[in-house]
């Protein structure tokens, strides 16, 4: 079994995170969306990974190189252009041999791995096998329709009406069955090869579609309050860890991860929490919830329920919630006479100020 990894598409930026860098590089709980997808593989048993790239291949491939750091030995797939999901097997065509696949989405996180899936599909062996998931907007999504017993009756990509609230999860397991459905299909009217009517392909050729019904999933949407979320789902289950300093007149309290050369002062801690390598909190309140990334400085603030990106800067900055904060901001107090507000902010950005 191999395993087929999307990381390509247009770059197209999604919000101030993805200005600066691919969606599947998103960090939830200071990680990359991608590296939760590679140790589920990992996990799973699979070590053949073919990672499909398009216009940020560069940034991809800096961060994964040739996989070993997940015990995985990777082939990068370029893509010219991102011309759908079936277009990607169909350019892995040879990488992939006559071999059954998992097809995993960069940019889709499942909380629970996959491995259960990928030894119930190497036992039972259908033709294909869709994960699905109960989303309040299915316009966003393919979605499928499934009878009273719970098969499949049909799938559809993003449609205006649709017929369920099942939402295609973007795991796929295939044998080379799938081949065959994506060289039969057309391009789309977005001018993409869906992958969505290849599995439509195969349905309707009565082959062996089964779907299977998941919770604990998200994808970047680029909904912050989502990444929020599935940030705070992931802390809860991190293991406390200190490979930075803690002074005298400082308090962890809970489960708190420390990276190497992180260093608290005169701080206080309420995990779950992680603090990236490097980074400074001092005269802080740093609250659960929290995923501040690597060389970033907390100082003389409050922040809690939170994401910081690396290198960024907060000082004396009371209670800061629910935020979203990219690489390389500063945070600073304005001067209080006159009282008001100063804003550099890029493209996208959105501010709550309470005053
Ligand atoms: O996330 C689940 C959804 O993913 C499914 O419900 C849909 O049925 C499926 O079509 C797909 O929808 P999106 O339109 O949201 O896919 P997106 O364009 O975001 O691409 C998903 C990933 O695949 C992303 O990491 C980029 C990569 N990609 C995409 C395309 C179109 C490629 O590598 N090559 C491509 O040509």
């Amino acid at each position: 079994m191999k395993a087929l990894v999307l990381s390509g598409g247009s770059g197209t930026r999604l919000r101030p995170f993805t200005h600066t860098s691919p969606k599947q590089l998103v960090p939830v709980a200071n990680k990359p969306v991608l590296f939760y997808v590679l140790e589920a593989i990992a996990d799973a048993g699979i070590k053949e990974v073919g990672i499909v790239v398009g216009a940020t291949a560069g940034e991809i491939r800096a961060a994964v190189g040739d996989g070993s750091g997940f015990g995985l030995d990777v082939t990068y797939l370029p893509q010219e252009a991102p011309l759908g999901l079936a277009h990607a097997v169909l350019i892995a065509r040879d990488f992939l041999g006559d071999d059954d696949f998992v097809m995993y989405l960069g940019d889709n996180f499942i909380i629970d791995g996959i491995t259960p899936l990928v030894e119930q599909f190497a036992r039972e062996r259908p033709d294909a096998q869709i994960l699905l998931t109960r989303v309040p907007d299915p316009t966003a999504f393919g979605v499928a329709e499934l009878d009273a017993a719970g098969r499949i009756v049909g799938v559809e990509e993003k449609p205006a009406r649709p017929r369920s609230d099942l939402a295609l999860v973007g795991v796929y397991l295939f044998t080379p069955a799938v081949h065959e459905a994506v060289a039969a299909i057309e391009p789309s009217a977005r001018g993409e090869l869906e992958i969505t009517h290849a599995i439509q392909w195969l349905i309707e050729k009565k082959r062996d579609v089964r779907p299977t019904t998941i919770s604990g999933y998200w994808k970047d949407t680029g909904n912050v309050a989502d990444m929020l979320e599935v940030n705070r789902s992931v802390l809860e289950s991190i293991e406390p860890y200190t490979g930075g300093t803690v002074d005298a007149d400082s308090e962890l309290i809970g489960r708190v991860r420390l990276e190497p050369g992180a260093q608290v002062r005169d701080s206080r801690i309420v995990g779950p929490a992680i603090i990236g390598a490097g980074t400074v909190i001092s005269g802080s309140y740093v609250g659960p919830y929290t995923s501040i990334a690597d060389n970033c400085r907390i100082e003389d603030s409050e922040i809690e329920f939170s994401i910081v990106l690396c290198d960024s800067h907060l000082d004396g900055v009371r209670r800061v919630r629910g935020s979203l904060i990219g690489r390389n901001v500063a945070v600073t107090p304005a001067v209080r006479i006159p009282a008001s507000n100063r804003l550099i902010l890029g493209d996208h950005s959105k501010v709550q100020i309470s005053s």
